[in-house]
């Protein structure tokens, strides 16, 4: 079994002065949910999510070795970066990149050699609502195994994404199923070989064609800043009086959509995915204290789709993250019919009539290597 200490970085056989890399990583949206974790990024319960392909964090990271007369930099703090967002320097990105940092150190000790700039934009408005946690971390685990691959080149490329996803659960616990894959499943579950608490492995069967080129087209509902954060909401778990049933429910759920992954049974699914995602928020709204994320026109859309699931019987379903937008998620074979759908009945509850198209991808990508 891997264990932490499997992480942690003990050879340099290459001396590296200073270099670039550039690498993306997508959004992914759980089909499982992760709500609920333990001490140092664990999760409560085992969850599995479609990687995405569009809605991307694209990161480079330029570093110089410090030279120790020598400070870079303001301050002569132990991680020394500067964070670029569009170009232009963003202080209120750093409290989470220090943070991530600080999480990290004892896996990549090097990083208090270098000074770092991080430049960072996304595919997706910053303001969509959509989160950019998830791709962030995981573009910026990437590029920081970039460096670790350039200090021990004998790594080996399944090590490279292993800890890539390693380190990018220490910064958001989501992250690390953005990392390889088009499905991965994150946290310890009976029934997937080498399932782990640590980091995302790829979901392990051959996935049914249904799901291949599976559709997630993303209606903006709420733009504004969420007034309770995932983190707050994960914590709300801990003596919340439904978490045991609901982590007993998510084993079961993955269970089940193993099976449905594999046999390609659309009903299934969409009874999966739609009930994981009302139970995340029905989890919301009975923990202590309670919030609501769901704006009215979330629920005007999830009875829109309803209603046309009913006349039709064409396999659309929603799922929701933690907040008021709506994915809907649907098979490539009724792409055009759905998207008229969408533009005829539900653009009109989109804030600005905005939404995202999108389908599921295969993770992080290195773009730029010297
Ligand atoms: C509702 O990964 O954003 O999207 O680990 O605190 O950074 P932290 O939380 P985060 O939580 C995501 C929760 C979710 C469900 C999911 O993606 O599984």
């Amino acid at each position: 079994m891997v264990t932490e200490k499997d992480f942690v970085f003990t050879t340099t056989t290459h001396a590296v002065e200073k270099g670039n890399f550039q690498c993306s990583a997508p959004s992914n949206i759980a089909l499982v949910k992760y709500w609920g974790k333990k001490d140092k990024q664990i999760p409560a319960n085992p969850s599995i999510s479609f990687t995405l392909n569009h809605c991307k964090t694209i990161t480079k990271l330029s570093f110089t070795k410090k030279n120790s007369s020598i400070t870079i930099g303001s301050t002569k703090e132990k991680f020394s970066f500067e964070l670029l967002f569009e170009g232009k320097p963003k202080e209120d990105f750093k409290p989470k990149i220090q943070k991530f940092f600080e999480r990290i150190e004892a896996y990549c000790p090097y990083l208090t050699d270098y000074h770092f700039i991080i430049a960072t934009e996304n595919t997706f408005p910053h303001s969509s609502g959509i989160a950019s946690s998830a791709s962030g971390m995981a573009a910026l685990a990437m590029n920081i195994m970039s460096l670790e691959k350039a200090l021990n080149p004998a790594m080996t490329e399944d090590f490279f994404f292993q800890k890539a996803s390693f380190l990018a659960r220490l910064g958001s616990g989501s992250a690390c199923r953005s990392v390889k894959g088009n499905v991965v499943v994150w946290g310890k579950h009976a029934e997937i070989k080498a399932s782990s608490d640590l980091f995302g492995v790829e979901f392990p069967s051959e996935l049914h064609d249904n799901f291949k080129n599976y559709q997630d087209t993303i209606l903006l509902v709420d733009k504004g800043e969420k007034q309770v954060s995932s983190t707050v909401g994960h914590d709300l778990m801990h003596h919340h009086p439904f978490a045991e049933q609901r982590f007993a429910q998510a084993h079961r759920n993955l269970s089940a959509i193993k099976n449905v992954l594999e046999n390609g049974d659309l009903a299934e699914f969409i009874k999966i995915v739609e009930s994981e995602a009302l139970t995340l928020h029905a989890m919301m709204m009975t923990s202590l204290p309670y919030f609501i994320l769901m704006k009215p026109n979330t629920l005007e859309i999830i009875n829109k789709i309803w209603n046309y699931r009913n006349e039709t019987n064409i396999p659309v379903c929603f799922t929701l993250d933690a907040g008021a937008n709506v994915h809907i998620l649907y098979p490539e074979n009724v792409r055009d019919i759905v998207l008229q759908f969408i533009k005829d009945e539900l653009v009109g509850y989109c804030q600005n009539g905005n939404y995202i198209c999108d389908a599921v991808g295969n993770g992080g990508q290195l773009i730029i290597d010297n």
